[in-house]
Order: structure tokens, then sequence, then C-alpha cells
């Protein structure tokens, strides 16, 4: 199957196309453009002019593709690239001696958070800088083209922007997270608390955000707190997203889908109320279950959400206390084997689910005119993601048309099927 490269593209052919050639099995997530709900094309080749996709077809029959920069994927598998919607990596220090007790047997809670606070703020803007760009640059080179990242380790009006300014260079979405705790010298005084996130800090953070989120959760925020916060931010600008039901049954997913969030993350714990309530809205529901895998917690109940025809998205939430992974391989990985999605499934999650639990259309599919964000795996088919967990399965990786990660595209070695 192809599709016509429009007239006004092939005007800017040239140094600015990148021509994708011999890919076995090309998940453009484009039900129009080839099989399934992946849309897969076999034996394909995609154009990418001047940062979009400009037309897909067959291999070794791509239109006026002189000058462009050509990769041979010598029957390897390309998929979109991956969409992480939920990470928070502006922060300072790491809690392994927490991980290790975790796993001799002490339960995660959010009481951990107030170190990463402390470390945080005895951080200088350079060294919080320096670790979003080392984690982004990290995410990037596993398959994640586009990146959302919360602030929420700062706490205090000045922390919280630092947070965001600084990250805001290195990532594709940024969110304020004042309220992802109440900070230790609120203790006494959580309206207080409350009463500074809804006011002075948003009013210091929404030029630097585009997001609003709140951890509604126990140890956290209440459901009437997050209602307020989040209807703050709304009127301030901001789009809401939420931290749901991780923790414990809560009231986290209603407050969700009642204020119209773009997505309801973790949904851990989830009644049939709100299962029903996010099938039935456009809130979709994120699941981070290398959360789950790194706090040794139950894991979201996909299947359940899925059979509602809830829209479902996969996100790592790399963060140092309860999930220091930014792979989104990994997260698939887990999801096809711990919460019996399939490997389709998990990839349309970890890519246009993640899409649209940030509202964007132009990520997370490669249809014609989508940003040609893509991933060329070291293997001849997606379901390699799931089958080959903690290989290094990416074989290279291009953002809006230009070779990205590890290595020019044009230098990864020939790939043919073992047969
Ligand atoms: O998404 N749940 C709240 N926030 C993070 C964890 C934060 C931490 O433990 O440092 C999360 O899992
Ligand atoms: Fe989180």
């Amino acid at each position: 199957m192809s599709a016509p490269l429009a007239a006004a593209s092939r005007a800017a052919l040239g140094s600015r196309t990148l021509l994708v050639d011999g890919i076995g099995e090309l998940v453009t997530n484009d039900p129009s453009l080839g099989e399934g709900p992946l849309g897969i094309v076999r034996d394909a080749a995609l154009l990418v002019v001047d940062g979009r996709v400009a037309w897909v077809g067959a291999t070794g029959s791509a239109p006026w593709a002189d000058g462009a920069t050509v990769l041979h994927a010598a029957g390897r598998a390309v998929v979109p690239g991956f969409v992480d919607s939920h990470a928070h990596l502006a922060f300072a220090g790491d809690r392994a001696e927490e991980f290790a007790a975790r796993m001799a047997g002490t339960p995660y809670t959010a009481g951990g958070i107030s170190s990463t606070v402390r470390a945080t703020r005895a951080a200088d803007d350079a060294t919080l800088g320096a670790t979003v760009a080392r984690l982004a640059a990290e995410a990037l080179a596993s398959g994640t083209t586009t990146q959302e990242c919360k602030s929420g380790y700062g706490l205090t009006v000045h922390d919280e922007r630092r947070s965001l300014t600084v990250a805001a260079p290195h990532v594709a979405e940024t969110t304020f997270l004042g309220a992802h705790v109440v900070p230790e010298e609120y203790a006494a005084r959580r309206d207080d608390y409350v009463a500074l996130v809804m006011g002075e800090m948003l009013e210091a953070c929404a030029p630097h955000a585009s997001w609003i989120d709140v951890f509604c959760d126990r140890g956290a925020f209440d459901g009437d707190e997050a209602r307020a916060i989040l209807r703050a931010g709304v009127d301030r600008g901001l789009r809401p997203r939420i931290h749901a039901n991780q923790l414990e049954h809560g009231p986290g997913v209603q407050v969700a889908v009642e204020v119209g969030a773009a997505s309801a993350d973790h949904c851990t714990h989830l009644t049939d109320a709100d299962v029903e309530a996010l099938a039935g809205s456009g809130t979709v529901a994120t699941l981070l279950p290398a959360a789950e895998f790194s706090t040794r917690s139950p894991y979201p109940d996909a299947r359940r959400l899925l059979s509602a025809g809830a829209t479902l998205a996969l996100a790592a939430d790399c963060n140092p206390g309860s999930s220091y992974t930014t792979s989104m391989p990994f997260c698939i990985a887990v999801a096809v084997r711990e919460m019996r999605m399939s490997p389709g499934e998990a990839l349309l999650a970890a890519t246009r689910g993640g899409a649209r639990a940030l509202r964007r259309e132009d990520v997370g599919h490669l249809g014609i005119g989508a940003r040609g964000d893509l991933v060329v795996l070291d293997a001849p088919s997606h379901l390699h993601l799931a089958y080959r967990p903690g290989a290094p399965i990416v074989a290279a990786v291009a953002r809006e048309g230009v070779p990205v990660g590890r290595g020019p595209l044009v230098d990864i070695e020939p790939w043919e099927s073992p047969s």
C-alpha cells in the first residue's frame, strides 16, 4: 500500500529527506496504511521530508529520493518512536538503599520522596539540568522520541520553577507537580501548602509548563485538594493530568474524569465504577508497570481496562524512588509478561496511547504527515520488543527524520533474518 507524495513535498527533497528502505515490517499505527490496528506494512519503505512522513510504500519503489539520506534496514522492523508521557527527571541523588530495603520486604510509601526533595533543593541548576539531559539522552537511545517531564522534587516556589526551566530544553512536554507531596516544613499546616501551590507557586511555574499534575493518593493529596489544585491550574491555562489510584483505591480516577484530565496515571487499584468512568471518557489510563516491578506491587489490570474499552498508555515513570528506568522496551516487556497485554497492544500503548495521553496527534504513529520519529529494531518484528527483554534491541533512532541516538542510521550493520 502506498500513499502519494504531495507536490509541495517533492520540492523539498534533498538533504532534509530520509529514506528508510528494506523494512521487513513497518508498524505505522495507521490502519489505513496497512494491516490491523498497528497498520503493518511488510517489505516497506518510508520517506521523511522536512521532518514529516511524506510517503509509505513498497521497498525499492520510493519516488524522488535523490539526495536523501538512505538507510537500508535490511529486513529489520521499524516502529514509531515511543511516547513516554510520565517521568520525573528533575531530581538529585538516588534511593538505591531504599530499593534494596524494599526488595528485602519494606513496603513502598510516598514517604521516600522527602529525601529526594532534600537532595534536589541542595543541587545547583547545572547539576539538575545535567541529570535531565542524561536521562533524556538515555531514553532517546532506547527509542523514546517524545518525553514528558514533571517537577515535584523542589516543592518551594524557587525549586519548582527551576526544576521546570532546567528540564524544558531537554524534553517535549513539561508538567508542574508542586502537589507531589506536602513538604516536611508544611507538615503541620497542609492547607497553607495547598494555597501556596494554587497561588504563588502556580503563578511562577505556569509560564514554564503546559500541564498540571497532582499525586492524589495515600500520603499525598486527597480528592478535594486534587480537584481544587487541578482547577486552579486549568484557570491559569494549564491542562490537567493526575497520579491516581497507585497505592490504594481512592478518588483520583473520578477526579480525573470530572476535570477532563488527559490522563489518569498508575490506575493500579480500580473499582468497577473507575473502569467504567475511564472507558466512558476521553481520559487515557496510563499504566506504569515499571513502578509495580520496582515496588513489588500488584500490577494494574490492563485486560479489564481494555475489555471495557478504555484507551491505554504505557509510560516509564522514571524517578529515583519507584521506577528508576527510562526504557520503554522494558515497560513493553513487563506489560506483556505481567499484565497480559499482547505485544501489539503494548506497542500501541507505548506510542499512540502515550500521544493520546499528551493530546498529541503528530507523534505516536507513522501515518502521512506524522513527525518522522522512528525506531529501527535489531529484529524482524515488533514481537521481539517483548520476546527479547533486556537485549539491546534498538538499532537506530531518528527524530523528525534526523538520525539521533547511538550513531548515524547509515552506519548500522546489515541485518538479515536467520532462516
Ligand atoms: O509516579 N507516585 C508518585 N510519584 C512517583 C514516585 C515518586 C518517588 O517515590 O520519588 C511515581 O511513582
Ligand atoms: Fe509519577
